[in-house]
């Protein structure tokens, strides 16, 4: 059964209208990716999902229940978080805080304890500010918060943009481990072999709309949809 549904969404900036009649099913415990070039709709699905752009037609359901008008909180609430694209970590609290923040948030949280344990890297830096840290280390906080809360539903929105190779590494064994505490995952990535390793099914959006679904395996042998979606192969080969 799907266990997050999105039919049909029309969303908006202002009179900007950006995702035209976006569908998307998945079911319990997937791993799905949505990639799509630069402005694609990638984040604009995302925040229409966790209520922070709500969509103006088609609905959202989480579970069977429609989510689609609920405010960001409410759905926090219910079981998604969001890693979002920009990372949204508090500047002026400190790493501990951040985690806490987001754990008080959550109906059934891990122990902040544990997050250290999954990002060893963040333990010296526990003290220190958001303002303080560096992009990387910004990035796993992000993870971090959101993977606190044991989301049902694990958004991410780019997850390993600014992050260094061994980091990536580290990130992908994270979310293996996540996945196999039957976590169900949307993740958007520029870096395609990073979607590719975990996902088994994948979107690619193009302008606001999807262009194709399929299996990560039938992705990868459509040079055609690689060339002209995301970039790799071709010319940029
Ligand atoms: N706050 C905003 N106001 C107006 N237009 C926006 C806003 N945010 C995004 N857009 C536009 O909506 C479209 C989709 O943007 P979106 O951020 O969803 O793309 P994306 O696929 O996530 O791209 P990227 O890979 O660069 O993150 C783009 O044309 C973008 O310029
Ligand atoms: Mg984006």
């Amino acid at each position: 059964m799907s266990v997050l549904t999105v039919e049909d969404i029309q969303t908006y900036y202002g009179n900007s209208h950006v995702l035209h009649g976006v569908s998307l099913e998945i079911e319990a415990g997937e791993v799905v990716t949505l990639l799509g070039r630069n402005g694609a709709g990638k984040t604009t699905t995302m925040r229409s999902i966790v209520g922070a752009t709500p969509p103006r037609s088609g609905s959202i359901t989480y579970a069977g229940e429609e989510i689609t008008d609920l405010t960001p909180d409410e759905i926090n609430a219910r079981g998604l978080s969001l890693v979002p694209e920009d990372r949204r970590v508090f500047p002026t609290l400190s790493v501990q805080e951040n985690l806490v923040l987001a754990h008080n948030l959550a109906r059934d949280p891990r122990p902040v304890e544990e997050m250290y344990e999954l990002f060893p890297a963040l333990d010296p830096l526990r003290s220190n500010n958001g303002r303080n840290l560096s992009g990387g280390e910004q990035q796993m906080v992000a993870v971090a918060r959101a993977l606190v809360q044991r989301p049902d539903v694990l958004l991410m929105d780019e997850p390993t943009e600014g992050l260094a190779p061994v980091i990536v590494d580290d990130l992908r064994e994270i979310v293996r481990t996540v996945v196999d505490e039957d976590v169900t995952v949307l993740l958007t990535e520029q870096n395609v072999d990073f979607a590719f390793d975990l996902a088994e099914r994948g979107y690619i959006i193009d302008t606001g709309e999807i262009v194709f679904d399929g299996t990560v395996e039938e992705i990868q042998e459509r040079d055609d949809l690689l060339e002209t979606y995301l970039s790799v192969g071709g010319v940029d080969a």
